[in-house]
């Protein structure tokens, strides 16, 4: 189904979200009070402070801004071009992607996962690729358009691993883990890129860009342009993520809840839509490389007040074919 449905007055009953799910069922309030992170005053005094709001941001939200983050605004602003290119393509162009079966493989979509549910769908369409290892066979899967496509992609896929082993060594530093902690629990990292395209809506009220979820990889690095539609669900209302001029928002996934042995949280976020703009995104899911065991640090199990592990061992790779499996269902975790 093509969502550029120009003159529509009413969507079609497949987007139509249960009462419960609808955007204003829970009004959201604004996200001001959003964890903002300051990488430039990691130098000097301002090192264990930042390492303090660090470890507040991911124990209280899961979800923060983080500005001076070192990734290139040229990188940004290029991806974020092209991948707006690549969904004004002619139809036919983009379908040579198209792919419907929830996995890493390169696809275009426009619907999540398997279409043979009954799922409600959803109100975007988007572009899935994987981005390592960054080998010619992966790359070759790409789009090779727009013009420029791949080589622009590659240079954001560095950047974004780049930041990613970065953060990871500061997430365990703010755990009171040793730095290479995280990066080494990730065994090399797998990593995904998907660009969210989710055209004006004519009824918003009643539908959703993207459903309710946490992400089930490690971080998820998200660049977002200044239409608004991201929420965070905190404390049971529905919060709006402002979108800060060069700034990135960084939210945990589900392995960081195991590994962090619940001191961490992956939090549960949505896109909703609106009725005269069109909003883009570019997430960045790391996550650990798909034979890694992830389970919560022995430290962090002799500091819980039970001294206990909240959260079994799981391998990488079955947990994220269990999070395709089920859909946008929210997290599911591996008690222990
Ligand atoms: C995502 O969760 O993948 C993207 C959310 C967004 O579009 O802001
Ligand atoms: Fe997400």
């Amino acid at each position: 189904m093509q969502l550029h449905t120009s003159g529509v007055k009413e969507i079609p009953e497949a987007y139509i979200q249960p009462q419960h799910e609808r955007p204003n069922s829970g009004k959201p309030v604004h996200g001001e009070n959003l964890p903002l992170i300051d990488l430039s005053r990691l130098n000097g005094d301002g090192r264990n402070q930042v390492i303090e709001e660090l470890r507040y941001a991911c124990e209280s939200w899961g979800l923060f801004h983080l500005v001076n983050h070192g990734f290139p605004q040229s990188s940004m602003d290029a991806m974020m071009e092209v991948g707006r290119h690549f969904f004004e393509l002619p139809v036919d162009e983009k379908m040579r992607f198209f792919g419907t079966k929830a996995s890493s493989e390169t696809r275009y979509g426009v619907v999540n996962f398997n279409s043979d549910d009954n799922r409600v769908l959803e109100w975007r369409d988007f572009l899935f690729q994987p981005c390592h290892p960054l080998s010619d066979e992966i790359i070759s899967t790409w789009p090779d358009v727009p013009l420029h496509y791949r080589e622009i992609a590659l240079e954001y896929c560095k950047n974004a691993r780049a930041l990613a082993v970065r953060l990871l060594a500061l997430l365990s530093e703010s755990l009171g883990l040793r730095d290479s902690f995280l990066n080494e629990a990730f065994k090399g990292h797998d990593q995904l890129m998907l660009i969210n395209h989710y055209p004006p809506c004519p009824q918003p009220d009643l539908a959703l860009g993207l459903t309710g979820h946490t992400d089930a990889n490690g971080l998820t690095i998200l660049q977002h342009d200044d239409v608004p539609g991201l929420e965070v669900l905190k404390d049971g209302s529905w919060c709006a993520v402002s979108s800060i001029p060069n700034a990135l928002v960084i939210n945990l996934g589900d392995q960081m809840q195991i590994l962090s042995n619940g001191r961490y949280k992956s939090i549960e976020h949505r896109a909703v839509v609106n009725s005269d703009k069109t909003r883009f995104s570019i997430a960045t899911f790391c996550g650990p490389s798909y034979d890694a065991i992830i389970a919560p640090a022995a430290e962090l199990i002799k500091q819980h007040p039970t001294q206990s592990a909240e959260y079994r061992e799981v391998v990488y790779g079955e947990y994220l074919g269990q999070a395709y499996a089920r859909g946008l269902e929210g997290k599911f975790y591996i008690n222990s």
